[in-house]
């Protein structure tokens, strides 16, 4: 992917990761166009941002996906970069089972059935172009799991290898696939705590070193920088348990 002249969708552009990608996006000369539920936030980053648009739309809502598709298609016709961001994290107790299953299903269906159901809905658009990208943001997570987050890790693992597949069944055609995988960073995604816990990655470095990896690199696959690669390669460095029992450890 080259990094400007591109028209880009993130989902959850409104705060945190995304909202920064956008601004990076932004800034080197890309059409974006960011999402979520939160029409105040949204706003707040395009005013900030002049050129930027904003839709709303909530990625777990199967109902208004193909709408959504159809709308943002028609709107930017040029549209070649789908950023599957916007995510929730929430911890889980298994031991109150059954009641912890609606935020198993809503982590599923933000996490998962979300950027699948897109990237569905927008893939015939993408096949079109002359260059496109689908983009999925998973999670070191993904690769050593977290015991407070059990469904929102699985999902990560599950964008992961759904990732590696679409990459492989798009082999050969103008869309290429790039996952991202965040360590822990400085965001609202667990609450006000994590934005200013010195144990996360400052959001800003977190971006300038994505930014420059999908720079120096315009065939990427995957995207980890140095702070998530005890993680994303624990199984192969034969080191599991300890990251295990490190990313779990009480702090
Ligand atoms: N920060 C980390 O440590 C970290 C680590 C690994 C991976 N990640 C991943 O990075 C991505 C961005 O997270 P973040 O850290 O930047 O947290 P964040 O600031 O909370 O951003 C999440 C975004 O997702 C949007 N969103 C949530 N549910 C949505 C829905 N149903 N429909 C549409 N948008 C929705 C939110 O916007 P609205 O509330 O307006 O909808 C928000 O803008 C997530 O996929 C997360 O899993 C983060």
């Amino acid at each position: 992917m080259h990094i400007s002249g591109n028209t880009i969708l993130i989902t959850g552009g409104g705060s945190g990761i995304g909202q920064a990608l956008a601004e990076k996006f932004h800034a080197a000369g890309n059409q974006v166009i960011i999402t979520g539920r939160n029409a105040a936030s949204l706003d707040a980053v395009a005013a900030a941002n002049p050129g930027m648009a904003t839709m709303t739309f909530d990625v777990a809502d199967p109902q208004s996906c193909a709408h959504f598709a159809a709308n943002i298609v028609a709107a930017y016709p040029a549209l070649n970069v789908v950023i599957n961001n916007a995510g929730i994290m929430q911890n889980e107790d298994l031991l109150t089972a059954p009641a912890n299953l609606p935020t198993t299903e809503q982590t599923i269906a933000t996490n998962l059935l979300g950027p699948i159901r897109l990237t569905s809905a927008l893939l015939p658009h993408l096949l079109a172009q002359p260059s496109a990208s689908v983009m999925m943001i998973s999670s070191g997570l993904a690769f050593v799991p977290m015991v407070a987050t059990p469904t929102y890790s699985a999902t990560k693992a599950a964008i992961h290898a759904y990732a590696i597949a679409l990459r492989e069944q798009l082999r050969g055609s103008s869309t290429q696939v790039i996952e991202i995988a965040p360590p822990y960073v400085q965001t609202h995604l667990q609450g006000d705590h994590q934005a200013k816990d010195p144990n996360a990655m400052p959001l800003a470095d977190f971006i300038d070193e994505v930014m420059a990896i999908l720079a120096a690199d315009p065939a990427v696959e995957e995207v980890i920088v140095e702070r998530c690669k005890p993680l994303r390669f624990a199984a192969q460095n034969r080191n599991f348990d300890q990251v295990f029992a490190a990313v779990n450890a009480p702090h």
